[in-house]
């Protein structure tokens, strides 16, 4: 077996804390690849939120989605994910996040280190015990800013209640992404 490639890995960490019926969330839609993802996992009675802010991202979500006839089990939401918990209130069990702006459109607009922190906080305010957040994070987007604030805020995550772990290739050029995962722990 060789080792996983970044989003390999996180797909495959995802598929294996993700049952039919469960309620997901795609934090960054783009052209709806993740939510089309997610929503193959969560089965026809569960619930994947998707959240983007431009407006030409949830056109290609919904696009996708109805090509794969998956539109009836997603909900999309043209609003910021920094205020998620304010449209989903439900036990989460995965919330996705594909950081850095949308191929082939405007670079300026793109995910931001301090917005993304509130989104994080945001979603582990909903997420279940035992749930995941994952967070592929590219570097190369702002010469590395929103990464070092991500991680600064990540570091001082409390161990007792999360477990948080980076998954990086070390050896490759050009700022490779890389995944960063946070588990909720059960401390029942
Ligand atoms: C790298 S793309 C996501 C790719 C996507 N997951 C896919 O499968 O195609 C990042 C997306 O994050 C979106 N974004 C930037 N800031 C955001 C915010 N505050 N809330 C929600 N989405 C945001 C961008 O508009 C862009 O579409």
């Amino acid at each position: 077996m060789s080792i996983l490639r970044v989003l390999e890995f996180t797909k495959d960490l995802i598929s294996k804390h993700l049952n039919q019926g469960d309620i997901a969330i795609d934090a960054t839609c783009g052209n709806g690849n993740d939510t089309v993802f997610l929503a193959k996992l969560v089965g026809e009675n569960g619930k994947v939120f998707g959240f983007d802010i431009q407006e030409e991202a949830i056109k290609n979500t919904l696009a996708v989605l109805s090509k794969e006839g998956l539109n009836n089990r997603v909900e999309c939401l043209k609003v910021s994910h920094s205020i998620m918990d304010q449209y989903v209130k439900e036990n989460v069990k995965v919330v996705m996040f594909n950081l850095g702006y949308l191929p082939g459109s405007d670079k300026q607009i793109t995910t931001k280190g301090l917005s993304t922190i509130k989104a994080i906080e945001a979603a582990l305010s909903i997420l279940a015990t035992k749930g995941l957040i994952t967070m592929v994070v590219y570097q190369g987007h702002d010469d590395g800013e929103e990464a070092q604030i991500v991680e600064d805020y990540l570091r001082n995550l409390p161990q007792k209640e999360f477990s948080v772990l980076r998954y990086q290739f070390v050896n490759q050029v050009h700022y490779p992404p890389y995944l960063i995962a946070i588990e909720k722990k059960d401390n029942s």
